[in-house]
């Protein structure tokens, strides 16, 4: 069973996909040079994929452990017919442990668990089919986004984004990406200034490649140089995804994020934030209870593998950071716009 041709002429890449019982990851590492997916058959390889980053972005990372649990419980109902939910339940720690800072991750598990608990025979075809459907909701949700963030754009001309959040980071469309292909696609932005993002590059080897991939302007920049191009009034808009949002609106990002918003701020210039309601845990009252992820320090010790700091020096590598609410201008989810979010109009979207 595979997943309906859903790509366009303006969104063709796939990063997940499911084909023949396996599970096919775009392998990110690797990209712009080379172009493979990787295959993988259990939990755990899915699990590793995601901690070494073969897919990232906060609701691709849920989408493959969705389908990691489908792997999972294909090899329990085979290999423990008489115990496979205990088996199956055991594996979900495995992927849930697999990155910290998503909730989307900790959001899709919950999914497939509640699939899990309802069903009393074999669970493999009402779990594929959970998997399915969430990926199909998460494209779903950023083309509806990508419609409502793009109103806010109006004669915009240009604008600056982080990290990656398109069709590499989802299901499909993107998040942020999503918003920036609608209102290119309404002839609202006619250039995409990319921010790099040091130190793992998303910004250079995965945004500047997917929006070539669909003919959308790009244009690199330094993340140092940020607050420059701002100041020059080339930019009107910042538009970045979210990895977590509290539920007073503070919003967990890639690394930079922060500095982004402080600048924007500091030029009159919008601040969007673009997320799907899975990446909103009303369970986190703030954002200095959200967990950052640590990456090792080679990430900025060595460049491909070679050394570009002296051998006794050590780094400090936070890959997310937390901007406050304060600093939002416009959250954009499949639901609807908030604008200045905070904790009363976060609790008004969710009911
Ligand atoms: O470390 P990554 O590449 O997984 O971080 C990705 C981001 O921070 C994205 O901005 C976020 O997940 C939103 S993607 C739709």
């Amino acid at each position: 069973m595979t997943i309906p041709e859903i790509t366009t002429a303006v969104d063709s890449v796939r990063a997940v996909q499911w084909e023949q019982n396996c599970l096919r990851l775009l392998d990110q590492r690797i990209l712009p040079g080379r172009f493979e997916y990787l295959t993988f058959d259990s939990a755990e390889g899915v699990a590793e994929a995601i901690s070494r980053m073969v897919v990232r972005g906060a609701p691709a990372i849920g989408i493959a452990a969705a389908y990691g649990v489908v792997l999972a419980a294909m090899q329990a109902t085979r290999d423990y017919p008489g115990d496979w939910r205990q088996v199956l339940l055991e594996k979900l720690t495995v992927l849930q442990d697999s990155r910290p800072t998503a909730v989307n991750l900790h959001w899709a598990l919950e999914q497939m668990r509640t699939v899990i608990n309802q069903v009393h025979s074999d669970p493999v075809a009402q779990l594929l089919a959970e998997a399915h459907r969430i990926l199909r909701d998460d494209i779903e949700g950023n083309q509806r986004m990508g419609k409502i963030g793009a109103s806010f754009l109006q004669n915009c001309g240009a604008v600056l984004t982080h990290c990656n959040t398109g069709s590499l980071a989802t299901g499909g469309f993107g998040t942020a990406l999503g918003v920036i292909r609608t209102a290119y696609a309404e002839q609202n932005i006619q250039m995409v200034y990319a921010s790099e993002t040091r130190p793992w590059l998303q910004g250079s080897r995965l945004t500047a490649w997917e929006l070539q991939q669909d003919k959308i302007p790009v244009t690199l920049i330094a993340d140092s140089a940020c607050a420059w191009l701002m100041l020059s009034g080339k930019v009107r808009w910042v538009i970045v995804g979210a990895d977590r949002i509290a539920a007073n609106g503070d919003v967990a990002n890639k690394i930079g994020t922060y500095m982004h918003a402080v600048n924007a701020r500091y030029h009159g210039l919008g601040f969007m934030v673009v997320a799907p309601i899975s990446t909103i845990d009303p369970n986190t009252g703030s954002g200095d209870q959200i967990e950052i992820e640590q990456r090792k320090s080679s990430e900025l010790l060595e460049f491909s593998g070679i050394r570009i700091a002296p051998e006794q020096a050590d780094a400090y590598n936070p890959v997310f950071d937390v901007t406050p609410a304060e600093l939002v201008s416009v959250l954009i989810t499949e639901r609807g716009a908030v604008e200045s979010p905070n904790h009363e109009k976060i609790a008004r979207l969710l009911r």
